[in-house]
């Protein structure tokens, strides 16, 4: 059926734009990671609905990488087909996001940070997705083997060639994200975006990386904030079998759900419960928080679920008793 898009979806009513760094680029406050349920395993159908609910609701902002799937690629040739079936006339509308920087393909020139690699693979993910360019190119992990300059050389390089219109970091550390800035700056394309993970259960950013972005005028989004659906309330009576943890496919395995983090999972449920959220509100909210982070990168394997996530955006305020209960149980 044809697609026409909800009219209403910048009306300010499900979503709002956050200003990336400094920056003249605005994020939607969430936005779809497409890591698991859009590759070549996952029904393509429920994909597709899953970018055309986003979309109805404002989400603009579309996150991939070159080995998304599986099989690696995949996302990328999934979403393409969606892009061409259903947003042909969008194209202008949305901010798509890849990168590079894990094992793609066999060979010393298909994983990590060579500008050989970066480059190569900027090009595949391009026409798996049938796009002319990314809005965001990435580096995806530091590599401690290749010179820094020559990674960020790349990324100026895709900007430069008009393959991406911005680039940004994933996963680098404080001290590896201060001297990548620098270097980007001084080629002339300056850094739009870190892409850490980040999470009630998982603080590492605020231990200076958080302060570099603030800095240097750097914005941020969050992956992983539910921590993979871990801080929902679909493990608390066991593991289903259409979970990510329950799939052969799901990087999130049976033994990452651990009592100790049912346990949690449980106390925190209690204080979404008494904000009037389920504990997914609650976590995406809590990463937005006093505007730190400029966008919560989420993933879904159903519409109901962006549909739940999307009401936590109705309270992202959080009581400073709150804030040190979440503190106390998640261990800070
Ligand atoms: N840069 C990097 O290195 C990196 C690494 C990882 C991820 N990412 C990016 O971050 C994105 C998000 O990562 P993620 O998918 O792990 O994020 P997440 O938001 O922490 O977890 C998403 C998963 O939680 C479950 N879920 C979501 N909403 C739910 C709800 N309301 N109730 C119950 N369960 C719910 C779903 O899993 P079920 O399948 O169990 O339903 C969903 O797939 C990725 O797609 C990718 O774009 C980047």
């Amino acid at each position: 059926m044809t697609y026409f898009p909800e009219t209403a979806r910048y009306n300010g009513e499900t979503m709002s734009y956050r200003r990336c760094g400094r920056s003249g680029v605005m994020l939607p406050a969430l936005s779809l990671g497409l890591w698991h349920n859009f590759g070549g395993v996952d029904n393509l159908e429920n994909s597709r609905a899953m970018i055309r609910k986003a979309f109805d609701c404002g989400i603009t902002h579309f996150d991939l990488a070159n080995n998304y799937g599986p099989p690696p690629g995949s996302a990328e040739e999934a979403f393409g087909q969606i892009l061409q079936k259903d947003f042909a006339t969008h194209r202008d509308e949305m901010i798509i996001s890849t990168k590079a920087g894990y094992r793609m393909w066999p060979g010393p020139y298909g994983d990590c940070g060579s500008r050989k690699y970066l480059t190569a693979s900027l090009d595949q993910s391009l026409k798996r997705m049938g796009l002319e360019y990314v809005d965001i190119f990435y580096s995806h992990r530091p590599d401690p083997e290749t010179p820094l300059e020559e990674t960020m050389g790349a990324l100026d390089h895709a900007v430069r060639r008009g393959k991406a219109l911005y680039v940004g970091l994933s996963s680098y550390s404080a001290e590896q994200t201060a001297k990548a800035v620098a270097i980007l700056r001084a080629l002339g394309t300056p850094c739009l975006i870190h892409q850490p993970s980040y999470s009630i259960l998982n603080r590492w950013v605020e231990k200076g990386l958080l302060d570099v972005l603030d800095r240097e005028g750097v914005g941020s989004i969050a992956f992983c904030p539910l921590a993979q659906g871990l801080l929902t309330d679909k493990y608390l009576k066991g593991i289903p079998e259409d979970s990510r943890a329950g799939r052969p496919t799901g990087f999130l395995k049976p033994k990452d759900v651990t009592d100790e983090k049912l346990d949690k999972i449980r106390k925190l449920q209690d204080i979404a419960k008494a904000r009037g959220q389920s504990l997914a509100q609650m976590s995406l909210a809590w990463v937005l928080r006093g505007n730190r982070v400029t966008s919560a990168l989420m993933g879904a394997s159903r519409v109901a679920q962006i549909e739940e996530n999307l009401q936590a955006l109705k309270n992202i305020a959080f009581s400073p008793d709150e804030e040190t209960r979440i503190n106390a149980i998640a261990g800070v």
